[in-house]
C-alpha cells in the first residue's frame, strides 16, 4: 500500500468511526421522541375517552364536551397507523408497545381497525346528540381499547 493510499484509509477509518456513532445518536434520540408523542397521543385519548364515560354517567350529560371528546377519540383513530415506525419498540427505550406490534403486523392492523371502524360512530352519536347511541357506541369502542391492550400493550410500570 502506499503512503498515500494508506493515509486516505486512515482517514476514511476516522470519519466512519466518528459517523456512526453519531448517526446511532440520533437515531436513538428520534425513536425517544417518537415514543414520547405516542405517550403523549394516548393520554389525550384516554383523557377524552374518560370524559365521555364521566359525562354520560352525569345527571345531566354536556353534550358539547362528549361532541369535542368524540372529536379527539375520531381523530386518534385515523392518525394511530402513524404512531408505531420501527425502531420505537423496547429496543428503544421504556415503553407499554410489545414487539408484537411489529411482528405480527396484521393483527395489530386488525385491532387498529376495530378502534377506527367504532370511533366515527360515536362522534356520529354525539354529533347528532343522541344520548342512547352515544352510550352504546362507547361500549363498543371500549371493547376496542380492551381487544388491543389485551395482546398488543404490556403491563403498567408501577416506577412512574
Ligand atoms: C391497536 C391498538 C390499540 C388501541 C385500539 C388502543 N390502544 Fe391504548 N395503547 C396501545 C399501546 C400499544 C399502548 C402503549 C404505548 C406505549 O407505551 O408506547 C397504549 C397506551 C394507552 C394509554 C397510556 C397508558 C400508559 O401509561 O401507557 C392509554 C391511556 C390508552 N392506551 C388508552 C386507550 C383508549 C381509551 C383506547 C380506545 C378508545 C385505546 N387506548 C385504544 C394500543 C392501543
Amino acid at each position: 500500500m502506499s503512503h498515500a493510499r494508506r493515509k486516505l484509509t486512515a482517514v476514511l477509518y476516522i470519519a466512519l468511526g466518528i459517523a456512526a456513532p453519531v448517526g446511532a445518536l440520533i437515531a436513538a434520540t428520534s425513536a425517544l421522541d417518537l415514543q414520547k408523542a405516542r405517550h403523549h397521543h394516548y393520554h389525550e385519548l384516554g383523557d377524552a375517552f374518560k370524559t365521555v364515560r364521566d359525562q354520560t354517567r352525569a345527571g345531566t350529560p354536556d353534550m358539547t364536551k362528549i361532541k369535542a371528546a368524540a372529536q379527539v377519540i375520531n381523530e386518534a383513530s385515523v392518525d394511530q397507523g402513524r404512531w408505531f415506525p420501527h425502531g420505537t419498540g423496547p429496543e428503544a427505550g421504556k415503553t407499554r408497545a410489545l414487539p408484537e406490534i411489529w411482528t405480527k403486523p396484521a393483527d395489530f392492523k386488525a385491532a387498529q381497525k376495530l378502534f377506527s371502524d367504532a370511533a366515527p360512530k360515536l362522534l356520529a352519536a354525539a354529533s347528532a346528540g343522541d344520548l342512547h347511541a352515544v352510550k352504546s357506541t362507547y361500549g363498543d369502542l371500549g371493547k376496542a381499547c380492551k381487544n388491543c391492550h389485551d395482546t398488543f400493550r404490556g403491563p403498567e410500570d408501577h416506577d412512574h
